[in-house]
């Protein structure tokens, strides 16, 4: 019987269990996809937590997990027209990736996956991906600037970034001391998060100035920022609830559609990009691999897989 990873009661990564369920079918203008690999958010984290976070997220009990899938098509919906059977395709099912498979709108967010991908980066994609692509045009990025990143060796920031250097703008990135020769491998420069950042920033770029910031993980960042003389609305925050009561922008994933997505899988099909996989876990460990996430110190994305 396939598998489907659900949660019946809020509260830790405890309650995510395996169940199995009958095969789904695809409606008129859907497409099932059969799941090979689907990547892990910290929203999937805030909801399954609390039922406060879960219930501005549209989640109701039971409910099931994961954001991103990659997989193979395996039954077309009555009229589906953009996709064939046995396609290779990425996309995001909010709350309902982790399982053998998911149902799909073919208008959906769903796109073809570009053969050099492997199923676990295309699987972890979507959501950081469409992240990524919308922070970064959200500030306009050019080759004069000096952007400021936070927890570049995440999800969305690795991809953020990379993107900010594809721009021309010179990139700091903030990381644990692990991640910083991996950083400076991808032209980004790291300095450690923490107390005394914007010191720590001054003292790389010397009478240069900071003149965009992208927040991936908290306040702190958007301090930093102002403190270096950053322009509050060349802040976007992803992590901060109400960054806009700062005057920073909140943009987000949303702001982004699937034609960014393809462009971002050719990218990283062409090895232009690399999102780099943290850890793959078998479905029936899912609540260890959100276990991993929630550590909160992963390198790019944690991934768990059907086969
Ligand atoms: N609004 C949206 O559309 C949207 C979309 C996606 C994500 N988000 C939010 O954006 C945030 C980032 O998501 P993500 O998927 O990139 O998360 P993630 O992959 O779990 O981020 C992990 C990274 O956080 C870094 N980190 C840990 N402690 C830190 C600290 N004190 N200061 C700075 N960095 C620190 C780690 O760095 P080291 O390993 O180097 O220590 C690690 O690389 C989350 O809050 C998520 O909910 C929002």
């Amino acid at each position: 019987m396939p598998r489907f990873v659900q949660f019946e009661e809020f509260g830790s990564r405890d309650y995510l269990q395996v169940v199995e369920r009958e095969r789904p079918w695809p409606g008129p203008g859907q497409i099932l996809v059969r799941v090979m690999a689907a990547g892990l958010n910290p929203m999937d984290i805030k909801a399954y937590r609390a039922e406060g976070a879960a219930a501005r997220m549209g989640v109701t009990l039971p409910s099931g997990i994961g954001q991103d899938f990659a997989g193979f098509v395996e039954e077309l919906g009555e009229g589906v027209t953009r996709f064939e059977l046995g396609q290779a395709v990425l996309g995001t099912a909010p709350f309902a990736s982790i399982a053998d498979f998911v149902v799909v709108p073919e208008d959906g967010q769903v796109i073809a996956k570009p053969d050099p991908l492997t199923f676990e980066v295309a699987g972890s994609l979507g959501v950081v991906g469409r992240t990524a692509v919308a922070t970064v045009r959200s500030i306009d990025l050019h080759e004069r600037d000096t952007v400021l990143v936070s927890a570049a060796a995440g999800g969305v920031g690795v991809l953020a970034a990379q993107l900010a250097v594809r721009s021309g703008a010179t990139v700091i990135g903030t990381a644990g001391e692990e991640n910083h020769e991996f950083l400076e491998s991808l032209g980004i420069i790291p300095v450690a998060y923490g107390e005394g950042l914007a010191d720590r920033v001054r003292e790389l770029i010397d009478d240069d100035h900071v003149t965009a910031a992208l927040d991936n993980h908290g306040e702190e960042t958007i301090q930093a920022a102002l403190e270096l003389g950053v322009p509050i609305e060349r802040v976007n925050s992803i992590a901060v609830f109400g960054a806009a009561a700062h005057g920073a922008k909140n943009v987000g994933g949303r702001a982004a559609g699937n034609d960014d997505l393809a462009e971002l899988a050719d990218l990283l099909a062409e090895n232009e990009l690399v999102l780099p996989i943290d850890s793959i876990y078998p479905i029936e460990r899912t609540a260890e691999a959100y276990g991993r996430l929630e550590a909160g110190h992963v390198r790019g994305k944690v991934v768990v897989v059907t086969d």
